[in-house]
Parts: C-alpha cells; sequence; structure tokens
C-alpha cells in the first residue's frame, strides 16, 4: 500500500531544520506484513531526542531511515495467526523482545540480543524490511507515517479506553522515564528523588515518582520554562543545575550529556543510585571520582528502554494512568501536523518542548 511517512535522507543537516528540511515528507510503498507482523495505521507519535539525534548525527544510524519510535495505532492487518485482532490499538516500543534470548531473560535489565542488532541494521525483528526504495525502519517502529509493519514483539495491546496520544507516549517517554523510577531506582518511602533534565523522559520520570505519595521530587533543568511547568506538575522544588545543593537517594540522568551525567553524580546521596538514561555521543565521556563512589557506597546504574519488560510494564503504567495518578497528557506540549516534523526538530533542539506529538 502507499503510505506517506518522514524520511531521513542525510544526516547532520545544518539548522533551522525548518529551512534545511532533513526530513522529506515522501510517499513510498509498504509491504504487506509478514508472519508474525502487524500492518498498523498510526494515530499519533511523539517527538523523542533520540530521533533528533539521529537528524543531527549524535547517533549515527544507516539511512535512508524512516524515522519515529513513540508511537500508538490501531491494527488494520495480521501476518499469520496471532494472539491479536484488528481494531486493536496498540502501544509501539522501540526494542522488540524476542522473549528467547540470555538478554531477555534478564526482568529488563539487558536489551535483547536480536532486538538490538535488527535496530541497528535498521529492519523488523525478522530482519525484513517492508518498506521500500531501501529505506530502513528506525527502532522496528518507523512511526512518523500513516501506516507502519511491525513485528508482534514490537508492540503492546492496551484497552480502547487509553486515548492514542497517551498510548503513544507510554511507548517511550514514561517506559523510559517512568521505567528508570520503577525498575531501577525503586525509591523507598521518605527518600528524594531527583530528576535532570525535564524533557519528555524527564517529565515522564518525575510524574511516576510524584505517583508514590511517600517520596520528596526535585526537578533540575538548565531552562526556567521547564522548572516552572515541573513546578505546577507537582514538582517540591526546583533548581538550574549550579543552584541545586540538595542530595538525593535515587538520582535520575535524562539530558543526555556528559557533564550532565557528572552533576547528576554529584547530586547523588550517600548509599544512593544514580540512573543515567541519557544518550550521548558514543564518545563522550564524564570525569568521575572512584573513590567517592566506594567511600560513599553509591552506585552508578546505566537503563535503556526503562530497564523494562514493555508486556508486563505499560500495564502497570496504564492502572495508573487509569487511577488519575499519572497524568501522561499533561507531557504534550505541542501538537503537530506530519508536514511541520522539521520545525519540531529546532523546537526540540532548542529545549523548548517537552512532548510535541504528530495527531493523523
Ligand atoms: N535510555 C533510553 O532508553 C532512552 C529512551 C528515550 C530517550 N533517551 C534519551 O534521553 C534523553 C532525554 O530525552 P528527551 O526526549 O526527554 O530530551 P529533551 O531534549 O526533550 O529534554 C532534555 C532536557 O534536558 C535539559 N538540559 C540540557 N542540558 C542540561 C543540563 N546540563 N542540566 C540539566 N538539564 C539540561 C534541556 O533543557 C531539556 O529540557 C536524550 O538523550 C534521549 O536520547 C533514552
Ligand atoms: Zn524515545
Ligand atoms: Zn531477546
Amino acid at each position: 500500500m502507499l503510505i506517506r511517512g518522514a524520511v531521513l535522507e542525510t544526516i547532520g543537516a545544518p539548522r533551522p531544520y525548518a529551512a534545511s528540511r532533513p526530513l522529506s515528507v515522501t510517499e513510498l510503498e509498504l509491504d504487506d506484513p509478514g508472519d508474525g507482523e502487524l500492518l498498523v495505521r498510526i494515530e499519533a507519535a511523539g517527538l523523542c531526542h533520540s530521533d533528533l539525534s539521529v537528524v543531527d548525527g549524535n547517533r549515527v544510524r544507516p539511512v535512508p531511515m524512516l524515522l519515529g519510535h513513540e508511537a500508538a495505532g490501531i491494527i488494520e492487518k495480521v501476518g499469520g495467526a496471532s494472539d491479536l485482532t484488528p481494531g486493536q490499538r496498540v502501544v509501539m516500543t522501540f526494542l522488540p523482545r524476542c522473549g528467547q534470548c540470555s538478554a531477555c531473560a534478564t526482568d529488563g535489565l539487558a536489551p535483547c540480543i536480536p532486538g538490538s542488532a535488527a535496530n541497528g541494521a535498521g529492519t523488523l525483528l525478522s530482519g525484513s524490511v517492508r518498506l521500500s526504495g531501501g529505506v530502513l525502519h528506525h527502532l522496528g517502529v518507523s512511526g512518523f507515517a500513516t501506516h507502519a509493519v511491525v513485528d508482534r514483539r514490537s508492540v503492546v495491546p492496551v484497552d480502547p479506553d487509553v486515548p492514542a496520544v497517551v498510548a503513544s507516549l507510554l511507548g517511550c517517554a514514561v517506559l523510559t522515564g517512568g521505567g528508570a523510577v520503577l525498575n531501577a531506582g525503586r525509591p523507598r518511602a521518605g527518600q528524594t528523588v531527583a530528576i535532570v533534565g525535564m524533557g519528555g523522559v524527564g517529565m515522564a520520570a518525575m510524574l511516576t515518582a510524584l505517583a508514590h505519595a511517600d517520596v520528596r521530587v526535585i526537578a533540575v533543568d538548565r531552562l526556567a520554562d521547564k522548572l516552572a511547568l515541573a513546578r505546577d506538575l507537582g514538582a517540591h522544588a526546583t533548581y538550574t543545575p549550579e543552584e541545586v545543593t540538595e542530595k538525593a537517594e535515587v538520582v535520575i540522568e535524562a539530558v543526555g550529556h556528559a557533564a550532565a551525567l557528572e552533576g547528576a553524580i554529584a547530586l547523588t546521596a550517600p548509599g544512593g543510585r544514580t540512573i543515567t538514561v541519557g544518550l550521548p555521543a558514543p564518545d563522550a565521556r564524564i570525569s568521575l571520582s572512584p573513590l567517592s563512589l566506594v567511600a560513599e557506597g553509591r552506585t552508578l546504574i546505566g537503563s535503556y528502554l526503562g530497564s523494562a519488560v514493555p508486556a508486563r510494564d505499560i500495564p502497570r503504567f496504564v492502572e495508573l494512568w487509569r487511577a488519575g495518578k499519572l497524568p501522561v497528557e499533561k507531557l504534550v506540549s505541542a501538537t503537530l501536523t506530519l508536514d511541520e516534523i522539521n520545525s519540531g526538530m529546532d523546537e526540540l533542539a532548542d529545549g523548548r518542548a517537552v512532548r510535541q506529538i504528530i495527531e493523523f
């Protein structure tokens, strides 16, 4: 079938993207789903910094690639036998879990091995490419398009009461930020949770921490507007990186710069955990005092996909959302059309956006 999607042809286009237009919204052919795959009509897709990192070359991926990895939609067609049926809404997740490899037996700790290999190659989990013209899949999703073919193991179904916009955000911002809190941070009553970097991922981490009524939550960002929003959404205190002196037992770094991780480590209380979620350039390095880690009994943890098992954790976030404890809608800072995607990338690069959502 013919679809419309945002394809990245060349990496490292100059700013502003509204002028250089690194993403071209074009028509291309999408093949039918193979066995174990699904054709999904995309309803909503969020712009995440990890998309921008492909555009600006911080995270080099093979091109041409149809970007977008935070999305939700309705199944239109099922390839082969499936436990899912047309008409169901699904959340896309950006790392398929094969369920068979040694990493998939680690309860979310390690990223799936064939899933990571497929993501690196720009294919679906089976190794297939369903897009025409040599265009590759982004993280098994390619959600900046009217339709996508995805592996069954890249999606989690949700009930129809979960709106499409909420469902899309569950797939990356909430699973990553919220999962980092619940699976890696695991704050206990009376502790302080600090979030460094208040984009979509950091805000989702903050909302998840606030869903624990018995923790203190502090937010750190360079931008005053982000701190104001964090206060509106319930942060108990907010600081710029220069201002912050308060220590926290659980610190989530959601920026993607070495300096921010160094700051997050410095913010971590004795006995505490620093969870790093940001994805800096591959050659980025930090400076760290090993002695202070040892002498203060602190832990540094890397968390991909929120250390989550999506099929287990998405329903947990849906329950929190249903109970009114996780107002995921509040992460939406703007709604765009697919044709506005390049200027959306500018907004994201300037730090002005929390989550911009493309609605189809
Ligand atoms: N680990 C994963 O699985 C995973 C998943 C999704 C995103 N990510 C990564 O997480 C990071 C955050 O993603 P996002 O979409 O929320 O990004 P974003 O660009 O929306 O937000 C980043 C925020 O950090 C702030 N910031 C910049 N420098 C700072 C500093 N030195 N100290 C404090 N705050 C600072 C910015 O003002 C902005 O508000 C990115 O690196 C992204 O690639 C990782
Ligand atoms: Zn993302
Ligand atoms: Zn696996």
